[in-house]
């Protein structure tokens, strides 16, 4: 109930002034806590206040299905919960804006520095998108979803919109989602009501999500085309705050995630022990990929990027992936059998030889996905400041 939300106060690091609510956790404190993300750390990404939503106003909350279907209906979440399967699936979330301190080290982005915490993972409790699709039957000449959230922003609601095609896929995995982690959506993720969309920036999972529009034409919200770009060079901050023309060419919009890897441990800046030339040292960190494609290798080097050791990886999420997996005593039924596609982030350690440490200034990171992209060595720098994910590197130092 809303007098159990969480307060603030969390551990997480605030990345904008007091309004709106920006946050990730630390690195290390996110690693930590391994597959899952405690509500508690999950990072936040607000473009405004947030709405103010009582438990009663919850009740009485309403989804308006409209636009170019033969069953335009308006649900309420008890609808929700009763007329469709209801399922919990993990998901992980990456803000475009994940990493994109680098960027704003070599030249300031029009955006804030997160590190390398704008990535956490839930257990997402509501129900397909897609079955809620076939409900209100679109029409043939029906190409897009548009989805909207009640918060109140300068230039309109947020908003934004999904292919129809890729909306009515049940395999990739997009949900009306009400829990997190085996509770109601905190307000800061987007109580009572929002959409997940597994393996696309975080941007496209709509928070107190109020209206779905089927449509012949993509969403018209303001920041369906002034966010989410990853804008050509050699555009800085001041001319594409001006340019107007490529903010609205569909060539630039970011959909997909792109692979990308962080080291945890060691942090950066720490003194290793690398006195004893047998021993070995634990390197570990995360990575991801999107479009549901799996992360099929990490590799780290020492001696920057002349060679490369591979590391072993290990992806939590298929554990769920046996029909019916009922064995999370918290979460309940958590059942992956309905895709194929990678939903989440996995974890990768090595174990270093400490000699391979002597000397080295920088651990480096990069990974590699099914389709064979790999982490590019130099940064592409954009105005936005989003999607990085040049090699990743921890500065090291050691014992004299
Ligand atoms: N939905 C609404 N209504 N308003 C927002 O500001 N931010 C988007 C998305 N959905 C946003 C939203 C962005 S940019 C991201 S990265 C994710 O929500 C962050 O979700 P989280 O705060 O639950 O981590």
């Amino acid at each position: 109930t809303p007098d159990e939300w969480i307060p603030r106060d969390r551990e997480l690091v605030r990345l904008t002034g007091k309004h709106p609510f920006n946050a990730e956790a630390k690195l290390g404190d996110l690693y930590t806590q391994g597959f899952i993300t405690p509500s508690n750390l999950f990072f936040v990404r607000n473009h405004g206040a947030v709405p103010k939503i009582s438990q009663q106003d919850a009740n009485n909350w309403k989804l308006k299905i409209h636009g170019l279907c033969a069953n335009p209906v308006v649900l309420t979440l008890a609808d929700l919960y009763t007329k469709f399967r209801v399922v919990t699936l993990p998901v992980t979330l990456v803000c475009a804006g994940n990493r994109r301190k680098e960027q704003n080290i070599v030249q300031k982005s029009l955006g804030f520095s997160w590190g390398a915490g704008g990535v956490s993972t839930a257990l997402f409790t509501g129900i397909y998108l897609a079955d809620v699709l076939e409900y209100a039957r679109p029409t043939r000449s029906a190409k897009h979803v548009i989805f909207e959230g009640c918060d109140d922003l300068p230039n309109g609601p947020y908003g934004t919109s999904q292919l129809l095609n890729w909306a009515r896929d049940r395999q990739k995995g997009m949900m009306l989602a009400w829990g997190m982690n085996g509770l109601a959506l905190e307000p800061d993720h987007g109580y009572p009501l929002r959409l997940v969309v597994p393996s696309q920036i975080g941007g496209r999972s709509v928070k107190w999500l109020t209206r779905i529009e089927l449509s012949a034409t993509e969403s018209q919200h303001h920041l369906h085309f002034h966010d989410n770009k990853v804008l050509p060079m050699p555009l800085g901050p001041e001319q594409a705050r001006k340019e107007q023309e490529w903010w609205y060419d569909s060539r630039y919009m970011i959909r997909e995630l792109s692979v990308n890897s962080a080291i945890a441990c060691p942090d950066h800046n720490e003194v290793l022990d690398t006195t004893t030339a047998s021993a070995t040292y634990t390197v570990q960190g995360y990575a991801y990929a999107g479009g549901g494609r799996r992360v099929t290798r990490v590799e780290l080097s020492t001696d920057s990027g002349a060679t490369w050791n591979l590391t072993s990886i290990n992806y939590p999420e298929d554990a769920f992936r046996s029909a019916g997996y009922t064995s999370d005593p918290i979460y309940g039924e958590v059942d992956m059998s309905d895709t194929e596609m990678c939903y989440c982030w996995c974890f990768w350690s090595y174990e270093m030889p400490v000699k391979r440490l002597q000397g080295s200034r920088a651990i480096i990171v990069r990974a590699m996905d099914e389709s064979m992209a790999v982490q590019p060595r130099d940064m592409y720098w954009n105005a936005t400041g989003m999607m990085n994910n040049w090699w990743f590197r921890v500065c090291i130092h050691q014992l004299e």
